[in-house]
């Protein structure tokens, strides 16, 4: 099972995304999972995860790697599941798709969440730390709920 993040500028949401996952399926000891992140912009191609995002995460023990890639249509061949953080990056994905199976891919962040009832996963970049730790708080969230769908559906 591969299960691509994908944010705007993949610097921030996804890449948090993509190492919470990492960490609960490590303390889980789930075998076979592989996942990985991507933006819809190419802006910051190549770049670390913003040094805010990774602060907040390394403050709850969770490491953080990874360079941002652009979104492309190939990244349909390679996942089973594409999980866009927001409205707009659902969107951006879905213009990419080629057929109904690879829309069928692709299922919202916020879907997967519990806790939280927000629509979408907000943007962090423009604001201040308390927007990294909300995010992170729906990261750790999600995350568990993308586990048990997945294993639920196999
Ligand atoms: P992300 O956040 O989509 O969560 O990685 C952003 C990063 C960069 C920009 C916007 C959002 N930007 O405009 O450069």
């Amino acid at each position: 099972m591969k299960v691509l993040f994908v944010c705007l500028g993949n610097i921030c949401r996804s890449p948090a995304g993509e190492n919470v996952m990492r960490d609960l399926i490590k303390k889980e000891g789930v075998p076979g999972i592989y996942v990985d992140s991507a933006g819809t912009a190419g802006y910051h191609i190549g770049k670390s995860p913003d040094h805010r995002m990774t602060a907040e995460l390394k403050n709850r023990s969770i490491a953080v790697t990874g360079h941002a890639q652009q979104f492309t249509k190939s990244h349909y061949r390679e996942f089973d599941l594409i999980v866009p953080m927001d409205e707009d990056n659902t969107h951006n994905v879905l213009k990419l798709a080629t057929n109904s199976e690879d829309k069928k891919k692709v299922m919202p962040f916020m879907t997967f969440c519990k806790n939280f009832t927000n629509r979408e996963v907000p943007d962090p970049y423009y604001g201040g730390e308390e927007g990294f730790a909300l995010v992170a708080d729906l990261m750790e969230d999600g995350c568990k709920g993308i586990l048990e769908y997945i294993q639920s559906s196999q």
